[in-house]
């Protein structure tokens, strides 16, 4: 049967391409500008916080993140999951810090907060926490623990936007937190990522960041004229605090997020009803369907299988691949971490084999895309054909 199942479709949809033409009609300034401004407002008055940086990626905006942390707290120790993007971790190397690794919980692919508690240290300096999946991967115990050693979180938004944690949106609990608007998530600026915080002093250090670290890009005037008196030496418009990097995003970027925003909530709440039709018509016997859904709010349909079985995992794909439903080995960020070539020599040979979780989903989990007109028939036909693979 071909179900012609994209792992994503849609995401930018005839109006949002309608209303971008109708504003390049008018011969506008493109870069970044003030429908930025507005984005960012609009955005975090979303999420519910005070601030919002619009950047070219979810990675420009885990980097940036790294950075101001390694600005304010210097080196140390970042906690950081195994089942993640590559850019949450490169982020940490790159900026100087140690990673720290942790399984996941397999009901919701994020930390497994025991574990994130058992390797807190005084050299912590963040637990960099994704909510993998549309899952959250917030814990009371663990947000008091962290309250109570006073360890930032951040949190890597990227895969879960709208979801919440005690009914409150994820990405508004942490010191920062990131988000990415690539096309496959749930709402696309084509690239684009976010980075969000209740930080008055984090907001304008990444603004900074976002655009060579230039002074004149915070936005506040107090902290412009502080650099302009401790160097009278140099031109007020080329004083650059940091060693930075130049992630901006466009004005085309966010005029396509500010069309989009208002419908999100709509959207989502189509994909959570498409994730619960999967996992109530999937046999339980052999696929993973007691993940924790309180809260959560998922642009994938995860396909888990219960048992390490090598044949029925290549039946699995075999028929995914027949039925052209495309999909993903190793979720999101390809499984574990620990794994890729890039941490050779940061991590050690065999230390990839200390995570049992993630090596589940490594080779036994896959995501398919779930988006907000998926028709039900066909996430119910896919449930049964997956059903009748022995
Ligand atoms: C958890 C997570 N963080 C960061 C990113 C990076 O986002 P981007 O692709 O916009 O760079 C992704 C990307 O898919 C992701 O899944």
């Amino acid at each position: 049967m071909d179900l012609n199942w994209p792992l994503m479709e849609n995401n930018i949809t005839r109006d949002d391409l309608d209303v971008l033409i109708e504003f390049l009609k008018g011969n506008p300034k493109l870069t970044q500008s003030e429908n930025v401004r507005a984005f960012e407002r609009e955005w975090s008055d979303w999420l519910g916080v005070r601030y919002s940086v619009f950047v070219n990626s979810g990675s420009s905006a885990n980097l940036i993140s790294l950075s101001v942390l390694k600005e304010i707290s210097g080196p140390g120790e970042v906690i950081v999951p195994t089942l993640t993007w590559v850019s949450d971790i490169a982020s940490v190397i790159q900026c100087g810090f140690t990673p720290v690794f942790v399984d996941i919980h397999p009901r919701t692919l994020s930390m497994d907060d025991a574990q994130v508690i058992a390797k807190l240290t005084d050299r912590t300096r963040a637990v960099f926490l994704t909510h993998a999946q549309g899952f959250n991967g917030l814990t009371e115990r663990l947000l008091r623990e962290l309250e109570a050693r006073r360890i930032p979180l951040i949190e890597d938004v990227c895969e879960s936007h709208g979801a919440t944690f005690q009914g409150q949106k994820l990405g508004s609990f942490g010191w920062m937190s990131n988000f990415s608007f690539y096309f496959a998530h749930h709402m696309s600026t084509i690239e684009g990522g976010m980075v969000c915080t209740d930080d008055e002093r984090v907001y304008q250090m990444s603004r900074m960041f976002r655009a060579h670290g230039l002074v004149r890009e915070a936005g506040d005037e107090t902290w412009k004229q502080a650099y302009v008196k401790e160097n009278p030496e140099l031109n007020p418009e080329f004083i650059f605090a940091f060693p930075a990097y130049n992630v901006r995003n466009t004005e085309i970027g966010a005029v396509l997020g500010r069309n989009q925003l208002p419908r999100l909530d709509a959207d989502n709440a189509r994909r959570i009803r498409n994730f619960e039709i999967f996992l109530s018509h999937l046999d339980a016997t052999r696929y993973r369907t007691d993940f924790d859904l309180e809260g959560s709010c998922n642009y994938a349909l995860n396909l888990v299988l219960r048992r390490p079985d090598p044949a029925f995992c290549r039946r699995v794909m075999d028929k995914l691949r027949e039925c052209r439903v495309e999909f993903r080995r190793g979720s999101a960020g390809g499984g574990n971490q620990l794994r890729q070539p890039y941490l050779k020599g940061v991590v050690g040979h065999d230390e990839y084999k200390n995570y049992p979780e993630v090596e589940h989903i490594h080779f036994y989990g896959f995501y398919i895309g779930n988006y907000p007109d998926l028709p039900e028939d066909k996430i119910k036909t896919l449930c049964r054909i997956l059903n009748e693979l022995e």
